[in-house]
Order: C-alpha cells, then structure tokens, then sequence
C-alpha cells in the first residue's frame, strides 16, 4: 500500500514516459592485449517492452555489464542497431539517451552529503534550485531517506548507501533504467531485502527496467521476463518457471536452479537403450531402457545423449522392490546440507557427482551407501553435441504474463 502522500509524489514527479527497448543482432568485438579479437556479445536480439522489468542472467564474462554498457551508449557495438522507442540510438550520445545506468560497484562521491549526492546530477544539468529540492525530496521519500538527507555516505548502512545509489538514477527520471548487478555487494539478507524493495520499486515507478545478475536465485524472483546468457550468446528467454521446467539447452538446465539440474551423459544403443558407460574398472556401465515418448522426440542420429535429472526426481530407498520403470542407481554419499526445510545429498556413482533432495530431515550420513530411485518419466534429455534439450517430462507452464501485443492491439 502506498500512503495517499506518496501516490501523489509519485504521480506529479515520476509520470512515466514511453520506453521500449529494442536490440537487433548486436555484437561486440573487443580487442585483448595482444590484437586478438574477444567476442563480448554475439548476435544479441531482444525487446524489452514499455514498462516492463527484463532480467539478464548469466555467469561472469558472459557479456552482460557490456550488454548494458552498449544500451547506455557507453561502448558502440561491432553490429547490429540499438533502437529506444523505434529510435535507432547507435550515434546518439550517452548523456542524451536518457538512461540512466546503476554499476555494481555504486561509488557515492564520499565528501557529499546524502541530499547532495542525490542532488549533483541534476546541479550539472542546470536543474533550477527549488525544483532540485523538490526532486530529491520525492525521491528520498520514495526510498525512505528522509531523515539521511545530511549525513556522509561513510555514515550509511549498505543497504541505505544501496538506496541513494538508486535514489541518484531516479531522480534524473529516465525512460530506461539499467541495473547492473546492483545488490551483488550486499550481504545475504540485506540482498533479499533489497530485492523485494526493487520489486516494488519497479510497481511504484512504472518504468522500463533492465536489471543484471550472476544470481539465478535473484533473476528468477525478480523478473517476469529471463533472459539467459552464456559467452555472449541469448541461450534462453522466457518465465522464470519455463527455465527451470523445460530448460532450452544444457547450459541452462545446469544454471538454473539450485541445485541445477543432474546431467549424466551417455549414448543411445538400438535406439531404444541409454548406456552410461562403466566410468571405473571393474563396474559395469548402466543401462535404461527410454520411455516411448522419449524415443520419439529422440532424433534417430543422435549418438550422444544427455539426461538430466533435478534433484528431487532422485530419491534415495531403502531396499525395496523395484516396481515397474523405476531405476536404481547405486551411490556414495560425499556431503550432506541439512537445510532444515530439505536435505541436500551430494553423492557419487562412478565418476559421476548427482544431487538428491529430501523433504524435511535425512538420516542419512556421509560415507553411507544408498540407492537412488527415479523414473525416466521424469527425466530431460538433451543431445549431447549440441546441447539443445529434446524432450522433457513437464509440458509448458500456462502463460501468466499478459499479452502485451493484445493490449496494444485493442488500445
Ligand atoms: N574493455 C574491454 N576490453 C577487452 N575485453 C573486455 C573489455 N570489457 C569486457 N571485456 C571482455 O568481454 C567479456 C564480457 O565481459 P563483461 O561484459 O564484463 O561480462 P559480465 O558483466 O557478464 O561479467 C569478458 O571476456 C571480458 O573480459
Ligand atoms: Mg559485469
């Protein structure tokens, strides 16, 4: 609920303006110390609709600050065109793109003072005095900084440092927000905190956000919207649910998630067997038979599988009976993670390291011999030279999002 004050606040200061995002086949090219070229962002295409919060998610190096970095005009892409509200931006000049960009490592300048800090972008822009105030007065009530407004960014907590941080790119109201990796520094509560906080904040101001993360756990609470990226490559957009259910490649079902998901290459004998092959002298290789299904989304060239398995999908038994389609595999237990709510088991079978997950509490120890039961029902599988995910147990989650095209279409 926002108090009937604030909603004022925001409607006079922060009236959004139109904003969509679009990216076509944007590449960068930077060179290394030595000639070479470094592929940044390769073939990157992506629209982020009016008002709408994208996350990007991917590892370290995969491009992403160098993504944002060429939205905000800050580098020029190697390729393709960067359009803002159909405006292609590629000769436009940073400070005249009207985004404004928070870095991870938000430096305030040390010597100003909260309301200053707040203040300085607009002194530079010749902003007139009273209305200054009247603008970091908004924001500072936004984001609970009323009563900083005079100290000394050494006198902060993170998370309020975290928010002038913010408070600085609000107050200039842009029509595109980018974050990146704005709560990477904060420590883990904090980080939750603030992340609901930047949820809400994207409600209160309505605008067009694009918000950057290393942290899938961040990416998948935070965005309606994923985009997955890897060596600068787009490896999968959609909902949070649909990454984590139907993962498009291998590399994001070994991302998403935590634990992500097992893998376990093998190969496809007689077309209707997978076979792990023996990984240690004197142990036999496992053998499963593929479910009809599986065998027909299963192209009849492919060699190499790969199936994958989330943790829960394996559980460990006691000795029971086997009941039709259900496989056992034989494991160490190496580490276990009582989480309270769950039991994490790390374990080993040959070479290969799987996770299981139990509800609630496990007896079971480190050192200790299990089986662990699963279907092939509810394994994916991907081939193992491309990658690329060829069936799956669970059909697609319904589509929550609302249909933005329609809605335009009919306004
Ligand atoms: N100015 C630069 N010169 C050369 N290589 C760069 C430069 N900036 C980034 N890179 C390289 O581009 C890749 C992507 O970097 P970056 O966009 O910072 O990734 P991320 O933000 O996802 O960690 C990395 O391999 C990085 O070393
Ligand atoms: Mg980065």
């Amino acid at each position: 609920m926002i108090c009937p004050r604030l909603a004022g606040v925001l409607a006079e200061h922060f009236a959004p303006v139109m904003a969509s995002v679009r990216l076509q086949q944007v590449s960068k090219v930077f060179r290394g110390a030595h000639g070479e070229a470094v592929p940044a962002v390769r073939d990157v295409s992506l629209t982020v609709a009016d008002r709408e919060l994208l996350v990007i998610v991917g590892p370290s190096g995969c491009g992403k600050t160098t993504l944002l970095r060429l939205i905000a005009g800050l580098e020029t892409p190697s390729s393709g065109t960067i359009a803002i509200d159909n405006r292609v931006m590629n000769d436009v000049e940073p400070k005249d793109r009207d985004i404004a960009m928070v870095f991870q490592n938000h430096a305030l300048f040390p010597h100003l003072t909260v309301f200053e800090n707040l203040a300085l972008g607009l002194k530079l822009r010749k902003v007139p005095r009273s209305e200054i105030e009247q603008r970091v007065g908004g924001v500072a009530a936004l984001l609970d900084l009323t009563g900083l407004l005079d100290r000394l960014p050494r006198a902060l907590s993170g998370g309020e440092h975290q928010r002038v941080a913010l408070g600085r790119a609000i107050v200039r109201r842009p029509k595109v927000f980018l974050f990146d990796e704005p709560l990477s520094d904060l420590d883990a509560t904090l980080r939750t905190q603030m992340r609901m906080e930047l949820a809400r904040l994207h409600d209160r101001l309505n605008a067009t956000m694009i918000h950057v993360t290393h942290d899938q756990v961040e990416a998948m609470t935070l965005g309606d919207r994923i985009v997955v990226m890897d060596a600068g490559e787009i490896q999968q957009e959609a909902e949070p649910l649909e990454l984590y259910l139907r993962p498009a490649n291998r590399f994001v079902a070994g991302f998403i998630g935590s634990p992500p998901m097992n893998l376990i290459e093998g190969r496809l004998e007689g077309g209707a067997q997978f076979v792990v092959p023996a990984c240690e002298e004197g142990t036999e290789a496992l053998r499963f038979l593929l479910p009809a299904p599986v065998r027909e989304a299963i192209p009849t060239d492919a060699q190499r599988l790969i199936l994958g398995l989330r943790a829960k999908a394996l559980q460990p038994v006691a000795e029971a009976p086997k009941t039709e389609g259900d496989y056992l595999l034989p494991a160490e237990v190496e580490l276990v993670e009582r989480l309270g709510a769950e039991t994490l088991l790390h374990v080993r079978t040959g070479s290969l390291r799987l996770a299981s997950r139990v509800e609630g509490a496990s007896s079971v120890r480190a050192g200790a011999t299990v089986s662990l039961r699963f279907r092939m029902e509810q394994a994916s599988f991907f081939d193992a030279a491309t990658g690329k995910a060829l069936a799956h147990p669970n059909p697609p989650p319904p589509d929550t999002r609302v249909n933005l095209k329609t809605v335009d279409e009919r306004g």
